[in-house]
């Protein structure tokens, strides 16, 4: 039986989500997927490094972060090793991803990911930011070292969006993928639809925890810029650059503008999309759409993202469902584990 020893790199919302999960689901794991592990290494900038070499007391770095801020008083192991030396050098064959993300640059996921790959260890992760930018070469690079990679909660956090277009989907003849993939601006509009101006409307948001105190991010439409892509190279076979994908957010559009939809009886939703040209090349886009009431995505409200697949054998497929959390995110995480825990064990 093949055990995986699990190193987190990055300990915030959604490292601690999973590991939550994983704490409270061990037993069932094992016995309804014969899923064994451990967490041998967790590496974090600021909250502390620790490695055993033999399992960490999960429970206990929980309750540490909880009360101190960070895991600095563990009891035994050893400290203070950074992410790539954690990677490279502990005995973890599975290495988890969840540091910031960066969608310029990449960093430092792109190097985290590359040294797991390179010292053949598997990789699950959540950060966007590498595989918007380079997911051909790590695709590359896990089957030159002969280990899997996975990113469901990249797209649509835990809510299998990915996975559904990759093996569910797979054989159905994807035209065009479309939907909701940023919760914050998706919670914006309804909130303006419910008769508050986009600077209140933000506020709140952002009191709500929905927005960053910067949320040019969200409502510039950079967030789903990089998840478009991702879905465009990853499901479709594309190999776009962001550059190459028209964007437009959502702070132009006016209570004036809802009102007006309203009495067409659609609804402005921010839509990312890639669809097939005739000449099978790929055209993605992120902009604002007036929806027609009766379409699956304009029932879409609040936080909540959606996605529509359009294919040839079955139409139109919409999954709805969270695109972010600790929770929600944590899952995709484990998700994705027990995905390569059975790719391993065959
Ligand atoms: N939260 C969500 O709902 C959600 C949903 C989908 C995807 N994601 C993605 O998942 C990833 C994690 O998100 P999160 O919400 O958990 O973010 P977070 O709470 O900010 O946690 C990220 C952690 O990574 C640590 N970190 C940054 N650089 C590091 C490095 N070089 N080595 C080790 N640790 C490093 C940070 O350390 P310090 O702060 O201690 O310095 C921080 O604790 C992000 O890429 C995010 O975009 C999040």
């Amino acid at each position: 039986m093949t055990e995986l020893k699990i190193a987190l790199i990055g300990f915030g919302v959604v490292g601690q989500g999973l590991v939550e999960i994983l704490l409270e689901q061990k037993k069932e794991l094992k016995v309804k997927y014969g899923l064994e592990f451990s967490v041998v290494a967790v590496s974090d900038t600021i909250k502390g490094s620790i490695y055993d070499e033999t399992g960490l007391d999960i429970q206990k770095l929980l309750d540490l972060v909880k009360e101190t801020g960070n895991i600095n008083d563990y009891p035994n192991g050893v400290k203070g090793w950074d992410s790539l030396k954690t990677i490279k050098e502990t005995n973890s064959n599975l290495i988890v991803e969840v540091s910031w993300t960066d969608i310029k640059t990449g960093e430092p996921a792109i190097s985290h990911v590359k040294a797991a790959l390179k010292s053949q260890k598997h990789v699950v992760m959540t950060n966007k930011g590498p595989i918007a930018l380079v997911a051909r070469d790590l695709l590359s690079l896990a089957e030159a070292n002969n280990v899997q990679i996975r990113f469901e909660g990249t797209v649509l956090s835990g809510t299998p969006a990915i996975n559904l277009g990759l093996n569910n989907l797979a054989g159905s003849k994807i035209s065009k993928i479309a939907g909701i993939v940023n919760g914050t601006t998706n919670y914006i509009l309804t909130e303006m639809e419910k008769g508050l101006g986009y600077d209140e409307a933000l506020k709140q948001a952002q009191d709500l925890g929905y927005a960053e105190a910067d949320p040019t991010a969200d409502v510039e439409g950079y967030d789903a810029l990089g998840k478009i892509v991702i879905l465009a190279n990853v499901v479709m076979g594309g190999n776009l650059t962001k550059d190459q994908v028209p964007r437009q957010g959502i702070t132009k559009i006016t209570v004036k503008d809802i009102e007006d939809a309203k009495k067409e009886g659609k609804r402005w939703k921010l839509i990312a999309g890639a669809e097939f040209k005739k000449d099978n090349s790929i055209e993605a886009y992120v902009r604002p759409e007036k929806i027609p009431l009766d379409h699956p995505l304009a029932a879409v409200t609040g936080p909540i993202n959606a996605l529509t697949y359009t294919t040839k054998y079955l139409g139109d497929v919409t999954i709805v469902g969270p695109g972010a959390g600790r929770e929600a995110t944590g899952f995709g995480l484990l998700n994705d584990i027990l995905d390569i825990y059975r790719y391993i064990k065959k």
